[in-house]
């Protein structure tokens, strides 16, 4: 099962891919969390992507695509993936598009996390990352057991660079020009599947598992 997910900044696209990837067994893969990875050990990829993600905007296309496309050609990407914050631009898509193609393949589903601007600085503000084990928690809905602790493997959590809300608003921009165009894409292609975003996070997932099936 080869799935997207699609969404604002913020949506909650890697909490339900987080969910997807233990219900399914398939690997989730974020682009946003390799490039911290990457920033976090000082790697050349980290250097220049840190440029574009502290200002809010998108890493260039020809550094984005050949990580993803190395990280799926993986072997733990056999049965399927989850992709979350990839593709993010129509030249992306159409890059992910032709490499399947050339497999005889394709996405199975789209799936768009729908959340209105309004809600999303809140949530951003309030959001605690673990740069280690790559868990996310909020301050009031899904706060961790102790505070500023990740639960899973007792690292520091922290706000990261841009969840400034400066930071969020630019990113706000660059989802409604460049990323959303791609909702359109895959509804065309007949995989588009959207979920209302702003309830809580279980009931969002169960909106997902219906789409999948269990
Ligand atoms: P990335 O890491 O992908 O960030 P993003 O898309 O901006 O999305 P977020 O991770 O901020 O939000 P999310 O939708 O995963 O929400 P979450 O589940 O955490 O990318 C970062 C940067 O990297 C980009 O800006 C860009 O520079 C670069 N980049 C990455 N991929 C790229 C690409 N393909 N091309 C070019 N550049 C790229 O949830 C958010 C918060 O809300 C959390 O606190 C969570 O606990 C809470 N929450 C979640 N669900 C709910 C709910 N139902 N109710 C209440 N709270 C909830
Ligand atoms: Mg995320």
């Amino acid at each position: 099962m080869k799935i997207i997910m699609l969404g604002a900044p913020g949506a909650g696209k890697g909490t339900q891919a987080k969910m997807i990837a233990d219900k399914y067994g398939v690997p989730h893969i974020s682009t946003g969390d390799i490039f911290r990875a990457n920033i976090k050990n000082g790697t050349e990829l980290g250097m220049e992507a840190k440029k574009y993600m502290d200002q809010g905007l998108l890493v260039p296309d020809e550094l984005t695509v050949k990580i993803l496309l190395d990280r799926v050609a993986n072997d733990d990407c056999k049965n399927g993936y989850v992709l979350d914050g990839f593709p993010r631009t129509i030249p992306q898509a159409e890059v992910l598009d032709n490499a399947l193609n050339e497999l005889g393949d394709k996405i199975d589903f789209a799936i768009n996390v729908d959340v209105p601007d309004e809600n999303i600085i809140n949530r951003m503000s309030g959001r605690r990352a673990c740069l280690s084990c790559g868990a996310t928690y909020h301050i009031e809905h899904i706060p961790p057991k102790a505070e500023g602790i990740c639960d899973r493997c007792g690292k520091e959590l922290i706000l990261r660079d841009d969840d400034k809300p400066e930071t969020v608003k630019n990113r706000l921009g660059v989802y409604h020009e460049q990323t959303q165009p791609l909702i359109d894409f895959y509804e065309k292609k007949g995989v588009l599947k959207s979920v209302d975003g702003t309830i809580p996070m279980e009931d969002v997932f169960q909106a997902i598992v219906n789409i999948l099936g269990e």
